[in-house]
């Protein structure tokens, strides 16, 4: 099996692997760093793998919680991602409230845009011009093959300078922030979930069709030399020639 391309039988047994992943690269980064700062995804596949991640046994006082997108609404709206997060990761694994650095979904999508980069600014105490190296990205796929809020034919997914910027797709009249794509290059290590059969024709596109990455944004950082792990299920990986 590619060592980056990690198949499992079911959806469930996937997201539960890349769980496991995670707790293994924060406790790395904790060893390496004493602090691990991780950007997670929305979207349904995370739930599970959210709650299998909150079981474990991970040392949540020391790290801290990034969003690689958000959908630009309130915090309590059912699209909210922190929303999904907060009840099966935060709450359920009782990550400090204050390790939290959500995007503000409730502000006007370039000011939600504008503090989520002066907070990580802050953060990682970047100069300008400078990206964050997150210890670990983890980010899905739709069928479209869209990841992050990066989208098919979004300028955005050539901007490799800035760190976050708002956006608006059209086929879901709902306006984003997302993490750019010089942010998700720059990870210490990625890992992408994507289970169901509604995503093998993306997978295909993105691990072994032409490289078009504004036609298939999760073509970004997906590949070695890249440190990025795939997690699926078979179903996902129904048209992929090299399985091994
Ligand atoms: C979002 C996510 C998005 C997600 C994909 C896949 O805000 O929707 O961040 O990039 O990862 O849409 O979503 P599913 O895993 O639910 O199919």
């Amino acid at each position: 099996m590619s060592s980056h391309l990690h198949i499992f039988a079911s959806p469930e047994l996937a997201a539960k692997a890349c769980a496991e992943r995670i707790a293994e690269v924060v406790k790395e980064s904790l060893e390496l760093r004493g602090v691990s700062r991780i950007a997670l995804s929305g979207g349904s596949s995370p739930k599970m793998m959210f709650g299998a991640l909150a079981k474990m046994p991970v040392d949540w006082e020391h790290v801290w919680l990034y969003w690689v997108d958000e959908r630009v609404v309130p915090p309590d709206h059912p699209d909210s991602n922190y929303k999904m997060a907060m009840e099966n990761l935060i709450l359920p694994a009782g990550i400090p409230i204050q390790h939290l650095n959500r995007i503000a979904g409730e502000r006007y999508p370039e000011e939600a845009s504008a503090h989520y980069i002066s907070e990580i600014r802050v953060d990682f105490k970047l100069k300008e011009g400078q990206l964050p190296k997150f210890d670990l990205v983890h980010r899905g796929m739709g069928p479209d093959s869209h990841t992050a809020s990066l989208f098919p034919g979004d300028p955005l997914i050539e901007d490799d300078y800035e760190i976050a910027a708002s956006t608006y797709v059209e086929k879901f009249n709902s306006h984003r922030v997302t993490l750019l794509p010089g942010v998700l290059k720059a990870a210490r290590h990625t890992v992408i979930l994507a289970a169901g059969a509604d995503k093998a024709g993306a997978l295909w596109d993105v691990l072994e069709g032409k490289t078009d990455v504004m036609a298939h944004p999760c073509q970004i950082a997906a590949k070695p030399p890249y440190p990025t792990e795939w997690f699926v299920d078979e179903a996902a990986t129904k048209l992929l020639r090299k399985k091994s």
